[in-house]
């Protein structure tokens, strides 16, 4: 809602120059100094979902803070896709770019099922290149990608462009 998106602005900082000059670091922290917005932006979140998926994967770290409970509240599995070195084995692991580096993204192997009609969920979607890495993952294990959800998009970035093969529907609460 309006009302949402106004309080959220009002919410999170913009810090100039971090984690390097050029980029301007959205600090979602303050969220979880109100209960009652986190409370609501969880709402907003599993109302995209609702009767759609048959699990939720979140990101790390971020990816976490909303993901799990999107999941419980929808009643459906959580799956951790974690940066590498941090599940034990059996892992499937795929290389991605960042806006600022590169890096390997893991998830259990067998914990997303074969058939699963699953929902991606990050805080941010900047240029795409975590997201499309997670759906690969769910892809390799036979899953099916029909939702996306993030906090915030960065439309200047083009990150809905690399999510547009997978036919699923997109949803961010606000966009910069
Ligand atoms: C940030 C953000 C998203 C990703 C978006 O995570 O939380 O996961 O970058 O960037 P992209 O769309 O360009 O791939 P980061 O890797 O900084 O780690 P964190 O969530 O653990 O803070
Ligand atoms: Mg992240």
């Amino acid at each position: 809602s309006r009302a949402l998106i106004r309080k959220l602005e009002e919410t999170i900082e913009n810090v100039p120059d971090f984690p390097i000059p050029g980029i301007q670091f959205k600090d979602i922290s303050p969220i979880f100094l109100d209960p009652k917005l986190y409370e609501d932006v969880i709402v907003d979140l599993v109302a995209f979902s609702k009767g759609k998926v048959d699990a939720v994967c979140g990101i790390e770290s971020r990816g976490y803070l909303f993901g799990i409970a999107i999941a419980v509240a929808l009643e459906v599995p959580f799956i951790l896709i974690r940066k590498s070195g941090k599940l034990p084995p059996p892992v499937i692991s795929e290389e991605y770019d960042l806006e600022y580096g590169s890096a390997v993204i893991e998830t259990r192997e067998g914990q997303i099922k074969p058939g699963q009609k699953v929902l991606i969920h990050d805080d941010l979607l900047a240029t795409g290149g975590t997201t499309e890495a997670a759906a690969k993952l769910v892809e390799k294990q036979g899953a099916t990608v029909s939702q996306f959800s993030f906090l915030i998009g960065l439309k200047d970035l083009k990150g809905e462009e690399k999510l547009k093969k997978y036919n699923a529907e997109v949803y961010h609460i606000l966009e910069y």
